[in-house]
């Protein structure tokens, strides 16, 4: 996982909107959520993740095939934030694309990556959650302005003959709902209205119903992670923990109570973070392990929801060692992996002064770098 340094707490905020820290976190149960600096991105952060990513797995650049950056805030529409950090990585054999699925973008991309192994496509895939909410938000809105954050999570995929893994998944949308919860942009059939806003919502900023959404949460993460347990053949009691979208502490509360289990058997971080969003399980999964809340051989849960509407679950047998156990040694690969970004960054000044060299030539030597027709016309 990667998040940015600088820290927004609910006090911050009670200088920009009309808010407090009590309300904040009784009705949500956010204290805090970092803020990404001027020099970072969606990107940044994405790659940052990525990295630590393929360190526990020790894992070198040139083995992934497939990299899946799940992602509501991308760095441009095109390129991909994934095939920006599948150059600045040098994953020089990987495939990539951005998912758009909003909060429940990390499993529907886990999913895709898994069923493209499991068909014998492909062998390793990264699959990055990485969001900026903040730069999306409409800062005098305070039924949003409150709940989000920026931050980054990865994991790495890998066929194995090691049973485990995902055992099953339920992927889930309802369209109807789409007006709930959205980030209106370039391809708006209102782009041009004059106010610059769609159906009262601003271009390029968040809306949301927030109470509709509370409702659409609690009713669909129970349903879905029994879905999904049936599916795998299993009982909520085999499952030793619940990594849910970080959203809100009463949703995952109220979630607890329609399965009849504690609300520890939650991950739940968001006092720290806030909603970020397709980073959030990644981020969460990340410090379970860091805390030794997931253990190989255990069952666990993912379960998803947002934007959409789409939601998600997913029952996995957890099979990765755990982050302190891979740390150590693994050098030379570490160092591998560090020439690899080098050399990537290297890639790109070299492609740049061939380019401006190709120019000069070009404009040295007559007649060379003219299109076919100027060179008729010379003719
Ligand atoms: N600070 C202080 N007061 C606030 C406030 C804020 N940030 N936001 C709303 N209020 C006020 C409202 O104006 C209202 O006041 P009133 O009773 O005088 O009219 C009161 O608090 C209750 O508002 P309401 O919108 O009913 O609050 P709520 O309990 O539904 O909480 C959310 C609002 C947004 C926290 C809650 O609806 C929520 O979390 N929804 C789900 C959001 C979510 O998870 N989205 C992402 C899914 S991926």
């Amino acid at each position: 996982m990667a998040v940015p340094d600088t820290v927004l707490s609910n006090q911050h905020l009670e200088a920009i909107v009309e808010t407090n820290d009590e309300w904040i976190r009784a009705r949500t149960g956010i204290k805090e959520r970092r803020i990404a600096g001027e020099r970072e991105s969606t990107a940044s952060l994405g790659l940052r993740a990525a990295q630590r990513a393929l360190d526990v797995a020790d894992i070198l650049p040139t083995a992934i095939d497939l990299i899946v950056v799940a992602t509501s805030t991308p760095e441009n529409i095109f390129p991909s934030t994934a095939s920006l950090i599948q150059n600045w990585l040098g994953a020089s054999k990987a495939g990539a694309f951005d998912l758009s699925a909003a909060c429940s973008g990390f499993v529907y991309g886990v999913d895709m990556a898994t069923q493209a192994i499991r068909s014998g496509s492909i062998q390793v895939a990264l699959v990055i959650g990485a969001e900026t909410m903040t730069r999306v938000l409409d800062w005098q809105d305070r039924g949003t302005a409150i709940l989000f954050g920026d931050g980054a999570g990865a994991v790495v995929l890998k066929g194995s003959s090691i049973e485990g893994g995902v055992l099953s998944s339920v992927l889930r949308s309802d369209g109807s709902g789409g007006d709930l919860l959205c980030i209106p942009t370039v391809g708006s059939e209102d782009l041009n209205n004059a106010d610059f806003s769609t159906n009262g919502h601003k271009m390029h900023k968040m809306y949301m119903n927030g109470s509709e959404v509370f409702k659409f949460a609690t009713r669909v993460i129970a349903e879905s992670i029994e879905e999904a347990l049936v599916k795998a053949d299993l009982g909520i009691e085999d499952i030793s923990l619940i990594v849910p979208h970080q959203a809100n502490l009463r949703i995952i509360q109220a979630a607890a109570r329609a399965l009849k289990i504690e609300p520890d058997l939650f991950m739940s971080n968001l006092d720290r973070y806030g909603n970020t969003s397709a980073a959030s399980i990644p981020i969460a999964l990340c410090e379970a392990v860091q805390a030794n809340r997931v253990k190989p051989g255990e069952n666990i849960a993912f379960v998803g929801f947002g934007g959409g509407l789409t939601w998600a679950s997913m029952v996995l047998r957890w099979t990765g060692s755990d982050l302190t156990e891979r740390r150590s040694g693994r050098l030379i690969n570490q160092q591998r992996r560090q020439f690899s970004y080098v050399l990537a960054r290297w890639r790109v000044e070299l492609r740049r002064i061939s380019r401006v060299l190709g120019g000069l030539v070009n404009r040295l030597i007559p007649g060379r770098g003219r299109s076919p027709d100027e060179k008729t016309d010379t003719l």
